[in-house]
C-alpha cells in the first residue's frame, strides 16, 4: 500500500471538509441533538458526505468508520476512520476550536493521521514510522519532567452526569498537581497539542474511535506515551485515554486511577 497516495487522498478530503466547515461557520441553519447536549449540525453531515465521496472515489473498496454514518464495510484490511467535525459544540457557538480528523488503518494498525483546524489553518499529519508534522515541520512532545510545571488538558463526556463521581476527582487531582488544566472541546486537537508540546498531558474518558484515531498516531509519532488509565497501550476501541510526554506518565497514571 502506497501511504503517500493514502495521505494525498486524506488531505484532499480534509481540505474539502475545511472548505465546507468554513462556509457554514456562523451560518448554521439546522442543529439536531443526539442527546441533551450532543449536537449535530448540517456542517457535520455535509463535511462527512464530502469526505466519504472523495475517499470512495479514490479507494472504492476500503471500509469506512465515520461518526455520523457508522460503519460502511468492504475490504476490512483497509479502513478509514473519520470525524467530520471534532468540536461541534464549539463550532455551534462560533468558537474557532474544532477540526477535521481523518485516519487510515491497515489490518487494525493506524498508518496515516491528519487533523486540521480550518479556521487557524493548523495542519497536523503523520505517517507510521515517519514522525509527526505541524504545517510541514517535524514536531516532538515537550521535555518537561516536573508535573507542577505542566499544562494539562482534558474533556468531559456528553454523559458526564452518570460519571461525575469519576470525572471530578480526576479533574481536581490533576488541577492540584499541575500548573493548569484546560478544556478545549476537540479531542483530536488536544492530542495534536500534546504532540507539539503545547500541552504536556491529556486525559479523557468515554472517547470514540473517530475522536482518537488520527491524533493517536500523530501524538505517538511525536514521542507521546498513550495508554488507558491502567497503563495498557491505547487502541482506538478503548474509551479511556491518557497521553503525555512520557516523563510525567507514571505520575499522571496515579492521578487518573481512582
Ligand atoms: C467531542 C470532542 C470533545 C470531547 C467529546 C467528543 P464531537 O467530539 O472531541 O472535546 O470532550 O468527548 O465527543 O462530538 O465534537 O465530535
Ligand atoms: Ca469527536
Ligand atoms: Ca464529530
Amino acid at each position: 500500500m502506497n501511504l503517500d497516495r493514502i495521505k494525498q487522498a486524506g488531505l484532499a478530503a480534509t481540505f474539502e471538509s475545511g472548505r465546507i466547515l468554513r462556509s457554514k461557520y456562523g451560518h448554521i441553519s439546522s442543529i439536531t441533538k443526539k442527546g441533551r447536549i450532543d449536537l449535530v449540525t448540517e456542517a457535520d453531515t455535509e463535511s462527512e458526505k464530502a469526505i466519504i465521496a472523495i475517499i470512495r472515489a479514490c479507494f472504492p473498496n476500503h471500509s469506512i468508520l465515520a461518526e455520523e454514518s457508522g460503519r460502511l464495510l468492504d475490504d476490512t484490511r483497509y479502513q478509514w476512520i473519520i470525524d467530520p467535525l471534532d468540536g461541534t459544540t464549539n463550532f455551534a457557538h462560533e468558537l474557532p476550536l474544532f477540526s477535521t480528523s481523518i485516519a487510515f488503518a491497515m489490518d487494525g494498525v493506524i498508518k496515516v493521521g491528519i487533523v486540521h483546524n480550518p479556521i487557524s489553518g493548523e495542519l497536523f499529519t503523520a505517517i507510521h514510522g515517519e514522525g509527526a508534522f505541524f504545517n510541514g515541520k517535524k514536531i516532538a512532545v515537550s521535555s518537561q519532567r516536573s508535573l507542577s510545571e505542566c499544562l494539562l488538558v482534558t474533556g468531559f463526556p456528553y454523559n458526564f452526569k452518570s460519571v461525575l463521581g469519576e470525572v471530578m476527582p480526576r479533574f481536581s487531582k490533576c488541577l492540584e498537581a499541575s500548573q493548569g488544566v484546560r478544556r478545549l472541546g476537540s479531542a483530536a486537537l488536544d492530542l495534536c497539542f500534546v504532540a507539539c508540546g503545547r500541552f504536556d498531558g491529556f486525559w479523557e474518558q468515554n472517547l470514540s474511535p473517530w475522536d482518537t484515531a488520527a491524533g493517536l498516531l500523530i501524538s505517538r509519532e511525536a514521542g507521546a506515551q498513550v495508554t488507558d488509565f491502567s497503563g495498557n497501550p491505547f487502541h482506538i476501541e478503548m474509551k479511556e485515554l491518557l497521553a503525555t510526554n512520557g516523563n510525567i506518565h507514571g505520575e499522571m497514571l496515579s492521578l487518573v486511577k481512582l
